[in-house]
């Protein structure tokens, strides 16, 4: 499954790593949260390295939507009712500063952006108070915000709150153009060096990063990976991994132009996107949605053919292009995780938890980490260090954490009870079975008629994997580790991939 915007030839290599070298800072993932971090940094002039275990995008921003709006879905009464004004407030300011930082940057690197109404819409009945609820919470917090009791779309809504003005791009575009401009500014990015260890030296001793190919060491190191990849202050258990599934089309007619985003369930994602030029030049449909809970879904498969039909039915002869998928970390409380980590003796910083909103968050969290380590922090970011946890949030901590420790159980007595290994029949094409070798999961897969015989087992913390059968991946339902049938790591807080069996 690649996504459309990773669907062409990439011009840029990667730096060249230089066991034992020092840097004043190591950025660790090449997402949007690394490169603008680093880019910050290197502008600041500081020595600056990122390591990419993968290449560039190549995990959540290469795979993302990338609408970049003030206007969330329902995300701000999410953050209101978690917490209160004032953060619901800073929440805003920080993804506005982000929003006008990018839109500044890419205006001047001449990357290109549409400007479109995002509008969060009611697809039942039901959903109508959820929009007019958004629309009181955005009203109070300044956005512009209007009702609309009807949509120009062929699927049935039941009103709507609409915000002008925001933006869409092509993502990696948009990393092109900041690693080209941190490479410009001396900064190295290393592609295919995957963090396995942070050690944070004694104070005014470098921390030091491990690597397969060896180590460098930083006065500071900045963790972008998505999740953390280091356990320190237990993040893993705080998030929520949630997959999601986009898909792209070659339309007949008109296609209508905002950024759309249901508030209610099935959730559905729709925004348009350019391709071809000169005579050729049209638009692509976008649409996203039926998200879950990663490694908790029957079939994956199924969620993406269901887009398919629901687009089919409402753009007769739309014709799929591309289909992909990406996960993204939800908070409690849906107010991103960013800041120093617990125990790392302030040499190592954290960005994680952006809920499917990191266009922005991903900015806000760069800045906030650039002004935490250098100074000049705004004072939304110094609001959002303030949060309390309210009542509300801990709960959805608590349900989480109740949710994991059940699929950890589900996974082991499945596996226990299940059927030997060598028992197990072959798996069709594209299917993968967890059978067990004495007490310990195995997971067997057929994809393109070669069968492998994996450890079942995540080297996170040991939750049994389960089938993706859309991305024929091993996905972990506990915090959403994924690995390919081969074993490996493709995403998430493990760092070693899966032994072959
Ligand atoms: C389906 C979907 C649709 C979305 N749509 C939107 C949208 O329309 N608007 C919006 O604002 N947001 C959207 N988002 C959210 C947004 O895409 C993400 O929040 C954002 O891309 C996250 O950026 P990041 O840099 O933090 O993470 P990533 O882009 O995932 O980058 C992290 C990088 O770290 C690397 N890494 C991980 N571990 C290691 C290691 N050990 N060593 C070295 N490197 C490592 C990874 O390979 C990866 O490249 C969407 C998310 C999903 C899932
Ligand atoms: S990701 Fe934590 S146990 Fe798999």
């Amino acid at each position: 499954m690649t996504s459309l915007w990773l669907d062409s030839p990439r011009d840029q290599v990667s730096d060249e790593f230089v066991d034992g070298a020092t840097y004043d800072d190591v950025v660790v993932g090449a997402g949007l949260t690394g490169l603008v971090t680093a880019l910050l940094l290197a502008r600041a002039g500081k020595k600056v390295a990122v390591l990419e275990s993968r290449f560039i995008g190549a995990v959540a921003t290469g795979n993302t939507s990338a609408k970049l709006s003030l206007l969330q879905g329902i995300q701000l009464q999410k953050i209101k009712r978690h917490t209160y004004q004032a953060i619901t407030q800073a929440y805003v300011d920080g993804n506005r500063a982000a929003q006008e930082w990018l839109l500044e940057y890419l205006e001047s690197r001449d990357v290109p952006v549409q400007f479109r109404d995002a509008i969060s819409y009611a697809g039942t009945p039901e959903g109508t108070e959820t929009v007019e609820r958004e629309f009181r919470v955005a009203r109070s917090v300044g956005l512009d915000v209007k009702l609309r009791a009807e949509l120009d779309v062929p699927f049935a809504t039941f009103g709507a709150v609409v915000l002008a003005n925001q933006a869409q791009f092509d993502p990696v575009q948009v990393l092109e153009a900041l690693a080209a401009d941190v490479r410009e500014l001396g900064g190295v990015i290393v592609e295919g060096a995957r963090v396995t260890g942070v050690t944070a030296g004694p104070r005014s001793q470098p921390a030091r990063v491990r690597t397969a190919a060896g180590e460098l060491f930083a006065k500071h190191v900045l963790l972008t990976t998505g999740t953390p990849i280091l356990d320190r202050g237990l993040y893993f258990a705080k998030l929520k991994p949630l997959r999601s599934y986009v898909t792209s089309y070659a339309v007949p007619g008109v296609i209508p132009e905002a950024m759309y985003l249901s508030v209610d369930s099935p959730s559905r994602s729709l925004r348009t996107a350019p391709s071809g030029d000169g005579k050729h030049a049209s638009e692509q449909l976008l649409v996203g949605g039926n998200g879950h809970p990663v490694g908790r879904a029957s079939s994956t498969q199924a969620r993406v053919d269901d887009l398919q039909e629901w687009t089919e039915r409402y753009f007769p002869g739309a014709r799929l292009t591309h289909s992909w998928s990406a996960q993204d970390y939800e908070t409690p409380h849906g107010v991103p995780f960013v800041g120093y980590l617990p125990r790392g003796r302030g040499a190592i910083y954290l960005a994680t938890g952006y809920d499917k909103w990191g266009m922005t968050n991903a900015v806000s969290a760069s800045l906030t980490l650039v002004s935490d380590i250098y100074g000049g922090s705004p004072d939304w970011a110094t609001a959002l260090h303030h949060r309390a946890t309210l009542p509300a949030a801990m709960g959805a901590g608590l349900g989480n954490g109740a949710a994991v420790g059940w699929w950890a159980a589900k996974g082991w007595a499945g596996a226990l009870l299940g059927p030997r290994v060598d028992a197990l029949p072959r798996p069709a094409e594209r299917q993968g079975l967890i059978g067990r070798a004495g007490i310990l999961p195995v997971g067997v897969s057929t994809v393109n008629s070669a069968s492998c015989a994996v450890s079942g087992v995540c080297p996170h913390l040991g939750g049994v994997l389960t089938w993706n059968d859309a991305e024929t991946s091993w996905d972990c339902p506990l915090h959403g580790s994924r690995f390919s049938a081969t074993g490996e790591l493709l995403e998430g807080p493990a760092t070693r991939d899966l032994a072959q069996k």
